[in-house]
């Protein structure tokens, strides 16, 4: 039976979309000496950080992608703290979730070289001189993540030994159970002996994932220090580093050692 309701008439396409004149506008009169936006990014600060030592262009991509890739490794340590806590507290989704924000980090890090991509020797000895004795090896943040995967170096808190609070943030670090052997305690009250366990009983299915998550960060570890490896190679060949190591030849040994190198072992009995 046909209604006797009028319809209300849909808008016509020009009715439904404002105009541009009509739009709202974001507002632009604060009357203060910086905006919102920049007060809370603490933009001023972040750009007045960009100090390069030399008249060389190729500097300004060196120093931020130093910059950059220090912060994201402090990301990645905030992930993997939180995946950490979780383990603990056998909370195996959060623990996850953390993972997966931290491959997001870890992505971006390995993309982060192709600011560095084109380097040549002569634009890297430009501002070489400038860079003293420093080097992203000592890091501290870059080895508080290297802690945390279980590549322990007690050697290297001599850094450190200089600045109380970093040294003592890294101890703690050094001395409490690594990323690793966490998710290996799960593993053990689960009643499994080896990572081989999680592959073939159905029972450990939530464990097999969180093993092929680990493999997940490896692998991303292993693509960012390749890159950097190319990024020497191709930035000052085989001379010896500013940090004081023999340079490519060090760092290849690195770049080839496995992470979590019982589950890719798995791999061999499965
Ligand atoms: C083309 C530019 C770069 C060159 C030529 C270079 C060179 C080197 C060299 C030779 C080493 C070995 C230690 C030494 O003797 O200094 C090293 C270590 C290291 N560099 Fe770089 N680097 C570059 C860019 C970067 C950037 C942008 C970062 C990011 C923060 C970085 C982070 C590191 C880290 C974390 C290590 C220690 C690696 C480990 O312990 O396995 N590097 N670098």
């Amino acid at each position: 039976m046909p209604t006797t309701a009028t319809p209300t008439a849909a808008p016509t396409a020009a009715e439904a979309i404002p105009t541009a004149a009509e739009a709202t506008q974001p507002k632009v009169d604060f009357g203060e000496p910086t905006t919102p936006y920049a007060a809370y990014g603490g933009i001023d600060t972040l750009h007045s950080l960009l100090q390069p030592r030399s008249t060389e262009p190729a500097e300004t991509s060196f120093i931020i992608a130093t910059q950059v890739m220090e912060l994201l490794f402090g990301l990645l340590r905030h992930e993997w703290t939180q995946a950490q806590q979780a383990l603990r507290a056998d909370d195996l989704p959060t623990a996850s979730a953390a993972l997966r924000r931290g491959l997001g980090v870890q992505d971006v890090l390995v993309s982060s070289w192709d600011l560095l991509a084109t380097m040549t020797p002569v634009e890297f000895n430009a501002f070489r001189p400038f860079l003293g004795e420093a080097s992203g090896f000592q890091s501290y943040t870059y080895l508080h993540l290297e802690f945390l995967l279980g590549n322990k170096h007690e050697r290297l808190l001599k850094l450190y030994a200089g600045s109380p609070r970093i040294h003592a943030e890294l101890a703690e670090t050094l001395h409490a159970p690594s990323l690793y052997q966490d998710a290996e305690r799960l593993l053990r009250a689960r009643g499994a002996e080896e990572w081989t366990a999680v592959y073939t009983d159905p029972a450990l299915h939530d464990l097999k994932l969180l093993a092929e998550l680990l493999l997940d960060v490896a692998e991303r570890v292993t693509r960012w220090r390749q890159r950097h490896l190319l990024a020497v190679k191709r930035a000052m060949g085989a001379k010896p580093g500013t940090g004081g190591s023999s340079g490519l030849s060090w760092l290849s040994k690195a770049a080839e050692q496995d992470v979590f190198p019982e589950i890719w072992a798995a791999r061999n009995a499965l």
